[in-house]
C-alpha cells in the first residue's frame, strides 16, 4: 500500500475534496489514515463540515485530519533555532544573533523550510501512527518547490558541514593554548544539528522519489491552462525523481446536462482529449461535475468509488 499520496494542482480544481474523499476511502477499508491540509486557504474543514485545526483531529474511525499553518510551523521553528543557537554563544552577542534569527524568520523562505520540516515529521510518523498520510496541497508552485527542497536543501547543508569542519579545525588548533575552550569545542552540536538535518532531507527524497511508497496526483480541470501547468509540473517532478501516480480530471461536464452546456461540453471533450494524449502514461480518473458542491461525509462518499483506480497506480 503507498503511504503517503499527494493532491496538487491549480486552485479550485478540486484538490481538497479529492484528498478528503481518498483520505475517506482508505480509512473505511480500515487504513488509519491521516490526512493533511499544507494549502494556506484550508478547506478541509468545509469538506468535512468538521472543524479540523492545528493539531490533529479525529474525523471517523481511522482518520484523522490536521491544517498546517506555515506561521505558526515558522515561529515554532525559530524558537528551536535560537534555543539551540543561543546555548552556544556568549552572552555578548546574544541579542545579536536573536535579531539574525528574527529577521532570516522574515524571510520568504522561512516558512516554507518551517512547512517541510513539519512534513518530514508526519512522513516519519507514517507507519507508525499512521499507515497512510494524504496530502492536500497547497497550488502547485508552492508544491512543487517544497516537493523538491530535499535535493537543494541536502547540497546547500553539505556546503554548511563542510565549512564548520573547518572552522573547527582552526578552532582546535587555537585551543592548544586555551584550556577553556578547548573543553567547549569537544564535541560541536553545530555539525551534529546540521548533520541531523542533513538525514531527515535524506528520508524526505528517499520516501518521494520511492513510486511504491509515494504518489503524486495532478487534479486538474479539462481546461488549458490547468493542462499546461500540470504539463510542465509533471516534467518538473519527474527531473526531481518524484513519482508521478497519475491525474484527476475533475469537474466533467455529463452529457445529460442538457443544451445550455453543450457548448463548454464539447469545448471540454477537446481539452479531455488533449489530457489522455499528453498524458497516456499515467493512470486518469475522471470525475463529473456534481449540480452542487461537495460538502460533508455524504457527498465526500459518492466520489470514493471513482477514486479506486488511484490505488492501483505506482504498484
Ligand atoms: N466534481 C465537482 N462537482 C461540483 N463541485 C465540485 C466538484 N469538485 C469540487 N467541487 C467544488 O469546487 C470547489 C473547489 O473545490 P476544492 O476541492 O476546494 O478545490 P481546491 O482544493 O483545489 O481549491 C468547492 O466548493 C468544491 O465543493
Ligand atoms: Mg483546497
Amino acid at each position: 500500500m503507498r503511504r503517503f499520496t499527494f493532491f496538487g494542482g491549480k486552485g479550485g480544481t478540486g484538490k481538497t475534496s479529492c484528498a478528503a474523499a481518498y483520505a475517506l476511502s482508505l480509512a473505511s477499508k480500515g487504513t488509519r489514515t491521516l490526512v493533511v491540509s499544507t494549502d494556506p486557504a484550508h478547506s478541509l474543514a468545509d469538506a468535512f463540515g468538521k472543524p479540523i485545526g492545528f493539531e490533529t483531529a479525529l474525523l471517523r474511525e481511522n482518520l484523522w485530519g490536521l491544517e498546517i499553518d506555515a506561521e505558526v510551523e515558522a515561529k515554532k521553528y525559530m524558537k528551536v533555532i535560537q534555543e539551540k543557537v543561543l546555548d552556544l554563544v556568549s552572552a555578548a552577542i546574544v541579542e545579536e544573533i536573536k535579531r539574525q534569527i528574527e529577521i532570516a524568520y522574515m524571510s520568504p523562505g522561512a516558512e516554507e523550510a518551517a512547512i517541510f520540516d513539519k512534513f518530514v515529521e508526519l512522513m516519519e510518523s507514517a507507519g507508525t501512527t499512521y499507515d497512510s498520510i494524504v496530502f492536500d496541497t497547497a497550488p502547485t508552485g508552492h508544491t512543487l518547490r517544497l516537493l523538491t527542497l530535499p535535493e537543494i536543501l541536502e547540497t546547500w547543508i553539505e556546503h554548511l558541514i563542510e565549512k564548520r569542519r573547518k572552522a573547527m579545525h582552526l578552532m582546535k588548533m587555537a585551543a592548544r593554548y586555551d584550556s577553556v575552550l578547548a573543553d567547549k569545542i569537544k564535541e560541536d552540536p553545530i555539525i551534529e544539528t546540521l548533520s541531523a538535518r542533513k538525514e531527515k532531507f535524506a528520508l524526505a527524497r528517499r520516501y518521494l522519489t520511492d513510486s511504491a511508497l509515494s504518489g503524486f496526483f495532478f487534479v486538474l480541470n479539462a481546461e488549458k491552462l490547468p493542462i499546461l501547468e500540470t504539463a510542465r509540473a509533471v516534467e518538473l517532478l519527474g527531473k526531481h525523481g518524484v513519482h508521478v501516480g497519475g491525474m484527476v480530471i475533475n469537474k466533467v461536464i455529463p452529457p445529460e446536462a442538457g443544451a445550455f452546456f453543450e457548448k463548454r461540453r464539447s469545448a471540454q471533450e477537446g481539452y479531455l482529449a488533449d489530457i489522455n494524449s499528453r498524458f497516456s502514461s499515467f493512470v486518469r480518473v475522471e470525475l463529473p461535475l456534481l449540480d452542487s458542491d461537495i460538502q460533508g461525509v455524504e457527498q465526500l462518499e459518492m466520489m470514493v468509488p471513482l477514486l479506486g483506480a488511484l490505488d492501483a497506480s505506482g504498484e
